[in-house]
């Protein structure tokens, strides 16, 4: 019988590709989200590969996912909903644990209430902090210093706790640095500016707007951040290998999903100017807060787990972002 997964945060950039996929391997998909950053457009663009059931609904308010396990008959979630921006989290830190926290307990709670059982948690490797050592794998310390990968740390310490106590079966995916978008150009990041180095990288190639150096001085051999990028069909590709692992496992487990590899911010730009075969001015704007010098992954455990790894190289994020903007230079209308 075909199975339905509940995706919140299937509206969002990373979210809409997970149900993309999943369309594509015959799933039912219901999504829920808020719209806070998220667009209509994304899943009304999918609805002609399956059925998608689309729910406008806020995760903090336990009545409104709650009803959606008391009307559909849901057999995996996949939580991406979630607050994203570290920056932000840094100024206003109450929303951070409000939407990524408590909206994370809230879908907990509506799960235990009803009969699903897998989860499968969008993490971050904000919540290990600086690193001890490279590459980081899933056994490294855990420090976020900032308030987005505390709200994330503190989910999913509630998750093992439910897994603990109350069955739950969970995969928790620590992702590095998300990029790409989908290779046909049919969905992406929206946001305008994106949140994202590469995705605001191309737009300022493609003079879409203004690209700006927005990092702190860090100590790294070029003095910009070093971060693993993944490219987004990859990662999505991974959370299939993760429903897979729990139906046939039924064993939780938590993974880092990144490349293995760090590059600066520089080398990132210079990537985009190589695709396109230009030069950019690169002036500096204000620096972000809560940053932190380098990181990358160690992939080895979810290669061995999943039998998966990721494969697309810089260069095909960067032609995927460049399609994908050049058929949508001002994002989503809705
Ligand atoms: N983009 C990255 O590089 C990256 C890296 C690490 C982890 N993550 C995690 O991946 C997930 C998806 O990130 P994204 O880049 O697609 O972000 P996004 O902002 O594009 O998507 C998040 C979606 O969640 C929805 N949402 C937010 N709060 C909600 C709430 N309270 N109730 C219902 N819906 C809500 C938004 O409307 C949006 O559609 C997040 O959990 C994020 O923390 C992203």
């Amino acid at each position: 019988m075909q199975k339905t997964i509940l995706i919140t945060g299937g509206a969002g950039y990373i979210g809409s590709h997970a149900v993309k996929l999943l369309l594509e391997h015959h799933y039912k998909i219901v999504v829920f989200d808020n719209l806070s950053n998220g667009y209509r457009q994304a899943i009304s663009q999918l609805e002609n590969i399956g059925k998608i059931k689309f729910i406008k609904g806020d995760l903090r308010h336990s009545a409104e996912i709650d009803h959606v396990f008391e009307t559909e008959k849901i057999d995996a979630v996949m939580h991406f909903a979630a607050q994203c921006s570290v920056d932000e989290s840094m100024k206003h830190p109450e929303l951070y644990f409000d939407n990524n926290t408590i909206g994370t307990y809230n879908l907990l709670e509506a799960m235990r209430k009803s009969s699903a059982d897998y989860l499968i948690f969008s993490s971050t490797c904000a919540i290990y902090g600086e690193t001890a050592y490279l590459p980081v794998d899933e056994k490294h310390p855990q420090n976020p210093v900032n308030p987005y990968g505390e709200s994330k740390l503190l989910s999913e310490k509630i998750i093992k706790w439910y897994g603990r106590l109350h069955g739950l079966k969970y995969v928790i995916l620590r992702y590095f640095n998300v990029c790409g978008a989908s290779s046909d150009g049919l969905i992406g990041d929206s946001k305008k500016p994106s949140l994202l180095l590469m995705q605001n990288a191309v737009r300022g190639a493609m003079n879409i707007e203004p690209f700006y150096l927005t990092c702190p001085p860090v100590d790294t051999p070029d003095g910009t951040p070093i971060r693993d990028y993944i490219d987004v069909e990859d990662l999505v590709e991974a959370h299939y290998h993760a429903l897979m692992y729990l139906e046939k496992s039924g064993c939780s487990d938590v993974f880092n999903l990144g490349n293995g590899k760090g590059y600066s911010v520089k080398e990132i730009i210079k990537k985009v100017e190589d695709v396109f075969g230009i030069t950019m001015p690169i002036p500096t704007g204000k620096p972000r807060e809560g940053e932190y010098a380098e990181i990358y992954a160690s992939p080895r455990k979810v290669r061995e787990a999943f039998d998966w790894q990721a494969a697309k190289s810089l260069e095909e994020s960067i032609t995927s972002l460049k399609k994908w903007y050049t058929n949508h230079p001002n994002g989503y209308d809705e």
